[in-house]
Order: C-alpha cells, then structure tokens, then sequence
C-alpha cells in the first residue's frame, strides 16, 4: 500500500495566515503542520509516500522535507495540483504514483493522537473497495457524516444542516485501485470541486465500504478554532502515539 498526502488548496479559511505561505506549512505546537501527516502514515508502516501540494509555495515543501531523512525516509515523491479543485481532484493526480497499488490518504490538515497500525492491517486483509475511519464529535455539521445501520454504512452526507449521526469521516482513507477510475466520473459540487465525499458514497453503493472507529482525539486544522485546538491536543498529549 502507498500512501498520498494531500496539501494542497489556497487555505483560504486562514487568511491571513495563508497569504505567504501554504496552510500545510503553518507551525502546529511544536512542528510544521505536514510533519504530523507524515508520521501518521510511517506508524502505519507506509513509507512510499506522495505529496500532493499546490499553490505558490510548492517549492518550500523540498525545501522543508527534501526526501525525509528526519523521518527515516530514503525518497519522498511530490507532485503539483494547480488551483482549487479539491480532494477528489488532487487525489486522481495519485494514478500514475499508485502503478495499481491501493492507497492510504491523509489530508494534510489532519492530525490523530494515536494510530491507523490496525485499520491499515486490516485493510490490507480486505484487498479491495475502500475503507474509512469515524469519530464522534460534537459539530458533526462542519464535516463529511455518516449514516450508520447497524454495522453498516450507507451513506455519508457532506456537511449536513441536519446530521444523522455524531461520526464524523475523518481525511484518513483507505483505497483500492478502482478509486482513480471513480474520479474520472466525478462532477463538481456546488463548490465547484471534485469531492470525496462523492467518492466514499460510489464506494458505499457498491457496498464495498468498510468502517473503524478511530481510538484517540482527531482534529483538523484549516480553520482558526481548530487550527488552535490542534496546537492546544499537540501541547498536551503530543500526537501519532504509538
Ligand atoms: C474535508 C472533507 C470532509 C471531511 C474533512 C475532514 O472537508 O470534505 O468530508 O470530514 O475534510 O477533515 P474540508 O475540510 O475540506 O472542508
């Protein structure tokens, strides 16, 4: 399994924080941002890892990581996404780095306090349609949620006024190689991007979704209350224990 890192996006959300630099750059605690992205993927024992950034900070990414010796990496592949078409759309330009081989995406604004190890594992074991993680939160409504009946899921809503249900999806997701081929049929959402939401609800109808809980705190970073509850969890726990 590979694993792709996405950083890319204007980061908008943050201005003006993101005005000269890339969201994925800004210091979380003690870190920059995609440090902790790429830790979550190495605890989970990938460590042929793409980066897809964007915008006009690219070349502080080579700059900042090179080809990851402080994380014990030997190579680190980049690629570029121009402008904002979102995570669907970065995700795709994964196809020719995955030669056929499944996927762990991380959205690089993502930070977890403990580990994938045993959902990576397990997703190994399943060998095809995709797999993703939940996490009860309590503003459902900011994120992608799921429906949930019984053990299964079936459908997952990008954020609803009217959640039905507390689990958030978190950006941490499970491929198999058919996903690039989902993509290619995507239409823009009313945002005008290609969303993953889209793309886990394909995966759903085929009924070849699997879900985990996720064990430890989540969060995301690309807006100021959680950009400074990110650095707030980093500070008091530290992140990607093992
Ligand atoms: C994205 C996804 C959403 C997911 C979230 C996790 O939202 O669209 O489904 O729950 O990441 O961080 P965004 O932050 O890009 O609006």
């Amino acid at each position: 399994m590979k694993g792709v890192i996405l950083a890319g996006g204007l980061g908008t959300r943050l201005y003006p924080l993101t005005k000269v630099t890339n969201k994925h750059l800004l210091p979380v605690y003690d870190k920059p941002m995609i440090y902790y992205p790429i830790q979550t993927l190495i605890n989970a024992g990938i460590d042929d890892i793409l980066i897809v950034t964007g915008g006009n900070n690219a070349g502080d990414f080579l700059r900042l990581l090179g080809n990851g010796k402080e994380f014990g990496l030997k190579h680190i592949n980049y690629t570029y996404q121009q402008g904002e078409g979102g995570i669907a759309e970065a995700l795709g330009l994964a196809e020719f780095f995955a030669a056929g081989d499944g996927v762990c995406v991380v959205l690089g604004d993502n930070i977890i306090e403990r580990n994938i190890r045993s959902a990576a594992e397990a997703f190994r074991k399943q060998k095809q349609g995709a797999k993703i993680l939940l996490k009860e939160v309590p503003d459902p409504h900011r994120f992608g949620v799921a429906e949930l009946k019984g053990d299964r899921i079936v459908g997952i809503e990008e954020k609803p006024k009217q959640p039905r249900s507390k689990y958030a999806v978190i950006g941490i997701y499970f491929y198999d190689s058919t996903v690039f081929d989902f993509i290619k049929t995507l239409k823009p959402s009313e945002r005008g991007e290609l969303e993953i939401t889209d793309v886990n609800n394909r995966y759903i109808g085929k009924g070849t979704m699997t879900y985990d809980i996720l064990d430890g705190w989540w969060t995301d970073a690309g807006t100021f209350e959680s950009l400074l509850r990110a650095n707030q969890l980093v500070a008091q726990t530290g992140a990607n224990n093992l």
